[in-house]
């Protein structure tokens, strides 16, 4: 991963993508399933990381994400996305979602916002450098600088539990290897 690439503008990469709910897609309370907006939510921030990165890339996170209102079915669901922040090989994708009727005019609210982690990735699935992002607009260059705050207590929040991990195995050396415990130390998961 030597190689220096070309900065790309923001705008070079963003899209949108509206999608009208159906029947088919809501929970048991009757309003539309949070997976449906989240599996979307993936799709287009993939397609930004991919188009910025021109090739492949792997979504490494997903941060917590916040539903403001429930989506009902008829609603028209907006998908606004752009690549906030580059580093090495990974992309800050995020993604703003609105809602309206579709059968009434009526102003777009703000259902959630969602921000991702994308790393580009070769032919082996292995890291690839991507080109830098160029922020364009004051917006643009806030979301980098808030982008940049994410990433500081994303890597933090998984070096300190990789290093609470490595001390309880240390700690508690008897302990016998079950489905739970067993697994690489390196590796966060729930
Ligand atoms: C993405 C993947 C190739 C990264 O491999 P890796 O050996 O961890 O690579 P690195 O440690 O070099 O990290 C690569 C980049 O990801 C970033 N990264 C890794 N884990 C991260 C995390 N939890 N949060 C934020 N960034 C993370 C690193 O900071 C690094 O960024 P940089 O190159 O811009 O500095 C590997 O973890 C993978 O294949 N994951 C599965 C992804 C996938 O299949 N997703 C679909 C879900 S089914």
């Amino acid at each position: 991963m030597s190689e220096v690439l070309e900065p790309r503008p923001t705008s070079a990469a963003r899209l949108s993508l509206s999608h009208i709910t159906a029947q088919n897609e809501t929970n048991l309370v009757g309003t539309v399933h949070g997976g449906v907006i989240m599996t979307l939510v993936d799709s287009v921030a993939g397609v930004v990381a991919a188009r910025h990165s021109e090739g492949p890339a792997v979504t490494v996170s997903m941060d917590e994400m916040t539903f403001l209102v429930p989506v009902r079915v008829g609603d028209v669901v907006h998908f606004s996305a752009q690549v906030n922040w580059t580093g090495s090989s990974s992309m800050e994708v995020g993604v703003r979602i609105t809602a309206d009727r579709w059968d009434s005019v009526t102003p777009q609210v703000h259902v959630a916002t969602a921000y991702l982690v994308f790393v580009a990735v070769d032919a082996e699935g292995k890291p690839r450098r991507v080109p830098p992002v160029l922020p364009e607009t004051e917006n643009d260059r806030r979301r980098h600088r808030e982008a940049e705050i994410r990433r500081e207590h994303r890597l933090a929040r998984r070096a300190a539990i990789v290093a609470s991990r490595a001390q309880e195995a240390t700690s508690t050396p008897e302990t016998p290897s079950t489905p739970e415990t067993a697994g690489a130390v390196g590796t966060v998961s729930a």
